[in-house]
């Protein structure tokens, strides 16, 4: 199986703060792979390293069969925080079409950069808002403005930091209908807290707290729980997260309170 993100062994630290330790992660072409994990996890952290954003300081970064910095054009990013966007004099049509910048256009973007502007504006159902100023919108509207610039060149993999944190419920259901399609074409990697569209969606899962814990299936673990929130399921179940998630260690069978 041909593997689109290799991390072998990988450590990462912000001065002496470890926040990444040993992890290694082999996402397969096509993978929709859902990330969670408790607040300062490293979540964040993981994705800015798959983009070269970061270096590791120890293991080995593979992206598309290359390194991070010689792939991240064939990447599609959606930032957590969009909200340094709010100071910029700077268009909702402009701030997708920095999407293609990867691509180096001279001068000013070509015909054909405004026409895939315009397609993801359209995907993401916020083509009338194209003339507006980035920093003007609601949040949950950057937000699919980012989604937008991270779609404009078609990328082979998609990352995506909490993108429908803001976003309405209608909205979302339209944004994870889109994702499912992209998915026939790319490889989605998205961090979300919402563990019920994480079931719903992705074919693996993995948590992040400093240690990695994956599962090649859509489906939550109790040691991924355990992991993230060092807590015991049962608990979880008290707190409304759908039994469906907890398959009991090593079994398909699952817990219930039907
Ligand atoms: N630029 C930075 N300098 C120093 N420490 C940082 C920096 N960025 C993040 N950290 C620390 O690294 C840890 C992991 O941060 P990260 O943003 O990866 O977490 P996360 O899992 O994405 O959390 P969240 O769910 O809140 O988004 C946190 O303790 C954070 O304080
Ligand atoms: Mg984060």
């Amino acid at each position: 199986m041909k593997m689109d993100i290799v991390m072998e062994n990988v450590s990462f630290s912000y001065g002496n703060k470890t926040i990444l330790e040993d992890v290694s992660l082999h996402i397969p072409e096509r993978e929709f792979l859902a990330v969670i994990g408790p607040n300062g996890g490293g979540k964040t952290t993981l994705l800015k390293l798959i983009l070269g954003l970061l270096k590791p300081d120890k293991g080995q970064i593979s992206i598309l069969g290359k390194v991070p910095e010689k792939a991240v054009h064939r990447l599609g990013y959606v930032p957590q925080d969009t909200s340094n966007y709010v100071q910029f004099p700077i268009t909702v049509m402009d701030t997708v079409l920095m999407g293609c910048l990867g691509e180096k256009y001279s001068i000013s973007p070509t015909m054909k950069h405004r026409l895939q502007a315009i397609n993801s504006l359209e995907k993401v159902g916020i083509l009338d808002l194209k003339n507006e100023l980035t920093g003007s919108l609601s949040q949950g509207q950057r937000q699919r403005v980012f989604i937008a610039r991270a779609l404009t060149t078609d990328p082979e993999i998609l990352l995506l930091d909490e993108p429908t944190s803001s976003v309405d419920l209608d909205t979302q259901k339209a944004f994870y209908d889109t994702l499912l399609e992209l998915n026939s074409r790319m490889t989605i990697v998205i961090v979300s807290h919402d563990l019920f569209a994480v079931t719903s969606h992705a074919t693996a899962v993995a948590c992040v707290n400093r240690k990695i814990c994956y599962h090649s299936e859509g489906e939550i673990k109790p040691e991924m729980l355990e992991l993230a929130y060092g807590t015991c399921p049962v608990e979880l179940i008290a707190h409304g997260i759908p039994h469906r998630v907890l398959g009991v260690h090593g079994e398909r069978e699952k817990l219930s309170h039907d």
